[in-house]
């Protein structure tokens, strides 16, 4: 007979974490990597905050906006702990993340209510911390850079779902004038191919069919397996031999190290889907140079046009900032003219935000910042014209779409194209997690609209 009082796992299985992440993609790995850690805990994933006991904001600090919704999402929270303080269902509220590593003690200052602070790097240790909190009911602060790799100690991943990240590097030495990631994330460190490979094949096991390897810099990867070094391109092939990996990708890459042979994966290999995020971020040489970018707007071009030698149908999509300090009109021109002589698929852009600690800061010549958003304005209206007509350029087309999500209408699925277009269609639900070929009906700046694909053996 079993007991009904709830003791031990039981009880601890009751409590919840929500974990909000916001930055890239390695945030969100990050994000699901602590849900991993809390599992062995008893905490199981919440939705949304009202049903945690625990909320981990996972932070970035990229840009100035990106660092002020810290703070009004704290306001919202300590409301909700105060509304529960006293309650058999108290609020326990966590700020991890870049946000955390770089301004970890003018966190405690101005939100004291906050229990646990702690950087990218540290987060295998939430058990001991809670442990901490719960013990003498302070607070703590865990901002290091520990010796041993987080990685070496996080127990293996939990279901992801049909499209799946996996962090194989981290951190930067490249050190661009405006980034405060090398402050944030620490050096750069490849994991050993060998755990790599087995995250990816514990991934394929728990259902993922894509896999997106991440770093900041994700392509000057150079693992060491003991006796060599591998380079992205060789752990590609390596995941790409692992049953039921049907898509890869990875992101970000610098521009400088489109090696060769990372090049020529995209010709060799089938599952390396036909997209690449590959960031320029100005097309003005003075001004890459200014932003120790290390590369030219014709090194850019020329990678740009090994790729596509390489694979003919690559959609690009890419990273721009505007205003950077001493930009000339002239210089805007030049990534004007640089964005019609590639056209993206897709991209990002964003006005120059000074960041504290960075060299940009305290560069001369600082543009007004209305100057910085019409620039902007600009830049997004021609982007927006690339990306729609891309788009539209696959009415009518059959194409294979993961269905990795369901929409909000009923029967409705959402999923990605080989290109990174999001696609939607109403599909019989055992598409879900399946690579189906859907019709394009119609296009948007931002979606395909799809039908399933009428049935060959039919016809
Ligand atoms: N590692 C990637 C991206 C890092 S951050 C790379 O090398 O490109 C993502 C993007 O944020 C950058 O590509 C850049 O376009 C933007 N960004 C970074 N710092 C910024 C700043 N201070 N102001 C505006 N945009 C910034
Ligand atoms: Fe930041 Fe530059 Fe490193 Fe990218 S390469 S993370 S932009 S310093
Ligand atoms: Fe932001 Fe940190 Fe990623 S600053 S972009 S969350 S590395």
């Amino acid at each position: 007979m079993t007991s009904t009082t709830q003791t031990g796992p039981e009880r601890a299985a009751r409590k919840r974490v929500h974990v909000k992440n916001w930055g890239c993609q390695m945030n969100v790995y990050d994000g699901n990597r602590m849900i991993d850690v809390l599992a062995p805990l008893g905490y199981a994933p919440a939705d949304d905050a009202e049903n945690a006991d625990l909320v981990i904001l996972n932070t970035c600090h990229i840009r100035e906006k990106a660092t002020d919704k810290l703070f009004s999402e704290l306001g919202r929270l300590r409301a909700a702990q105060n509304a529960r303080s006293g309650s058999d269902r108290e609020l326990m509220i966590a700020v991890a993340g870049c946000v955390a590593q770089a301004e970890g003690p003018e966190i405690q200052r101005r939100a004291p209510y906050v229990q646990m602070v702690f950087g990218p790097q540290t987060y295998h240790q939430l058990p001991e911390m809670i442990a901490r909190v719960e013990r003498s009911r302070g607070n703590v602060l865990n901002t290091d850079f520990p010796a041993e790799t987080k990685f070496d100690q996080l127990p293996a991943p939990g279901a992801q779902g049909p499209a799946a990240f996996l962090s194989v590097q981290e951190g930067c030495d490249k050190f661009c004038t405006f980034c405060v990631v090398p402050y944030t994330r620490g050096a750069e460190y490849s994991r050993p191919p060998k755990a790599v490979l087995a995250e990816a094949r514990q991934l394929a096991a728990r259902g993922a069919k894509e896999i997106t390897l991440l770093g900041q810099n994700v392509n000057a990867y150079h693992g060491s397996d003991g006796a060599e070094t591998w380079s992205l391109a060789r752990l590609l092939h390596g995941i790409a031999e692992i049953p039921g990996v049907a898509r890869l990708r990875y992101t970000t890459s610098h521009p400088l190290e489109m090696t060769d042979d990372l090049v020529q994966a995209h010709a060799q290999l089938p599952q390396l889907m036909p997209f690449l995020h590959l960031p320029v971020q100005s097309g003005a040489d003075a001004v890459l140079a200014a932003m120790n970018r290390r590369h030219t707007r014709e090194d850019y071009l020329r990678a740009v046009n090994r790729l596509r030698d390489a694979s003919p149908g690559l959609a690009l999509s890419s990273d721009f900032i505007v205003g950077f300090p001493g930009e000339t009109d002239k210089d805007f021109e030049d990534t004007l003219d640089l964005v019609r002589q590639v056209g993206f698929a897709q991209a990002y852009s964003f006005a120059y935000s000074a960041r504290p600690g960075t060299p940009a800061e305290a560069m001369p010549r600082q543009l007004p910042q209305a100057e910085k958003e019409a620039r902007l304005h600009m830049l997004q209206a021609l982007l927006q014209e690339q990306q729609k007509k891309f788009n539209e350029g696959f009415t009518g087309r059959t194409i294979p779409v993961l269905f990795d999500r369901r929409g909000k209408e009923p029967g409705q699925l959402l999923g990605r194209t080989p290109w990174m277009q999001a696609a939607h269609a109403t599909v019989p639900d055992t598409m879900f997690g399946q690579i189906a070929d859907v019709t394009v009906t119609g296009a948007t700046l931002s979606s395909l609209a799809c039908r399933a694909a009428e049935d060959k053996r039919a016809a």
